[in-house]
């Protein structure tokens, strides 16, 4: 009991960590750990969680699609691309599902 107690108090005290919602599939949840684990949180806030240094994520999904998404990568420049940047393809499309789903 006290040290599941502390271990789940020490993961919370990392990185503000947004919580699943009800009727996600299992892709928009894999999106929404990389999402949490990915550390973007630190500057995102989704629904109240997270961060104010970048924007609200929290609709996310009426402004993310699949063209905009690629139409970032296809511009280095741009600084949205710091997101999706390191990521492989599958872990890409996760993300992308799970910032779908904000809405
Ligand atoms: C160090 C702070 C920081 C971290 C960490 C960070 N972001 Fe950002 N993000 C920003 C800032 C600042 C902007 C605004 C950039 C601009 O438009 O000039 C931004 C913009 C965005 C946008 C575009 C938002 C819009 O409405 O145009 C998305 C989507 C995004 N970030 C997703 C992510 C994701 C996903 C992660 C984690 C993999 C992440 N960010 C991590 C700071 C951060």
């Amino acid at each position: 009991m006290a040290v599941a107690a502390i271990l789940a108090a020490c993961s919370a005290d990392l990185v503000p960590r947004v919580p699943p919602s009800s009727g996600m599939s299992q892709q928009e949840l894999a999106g929404l750990e990389l999402f949490n684990s990915g550390g973007c949180t630190a500057c995102h806030a989704v629904r109240g969680v997270g961060g104010g240094r970048g924007p609200d994520l929290s609709r996310a999904g009426l402004t993310w699609d699949a063209e905009a998404v690629r139409a970032v990568l296809a511009s280095p420049d741009d600084p949205r691309r710091h997101a999706f940047a390191h990521l492989t393809p599958e872990d890409l499309d996760a993300l992308l599902a799970f910032l779908r789903s904000l809405r």
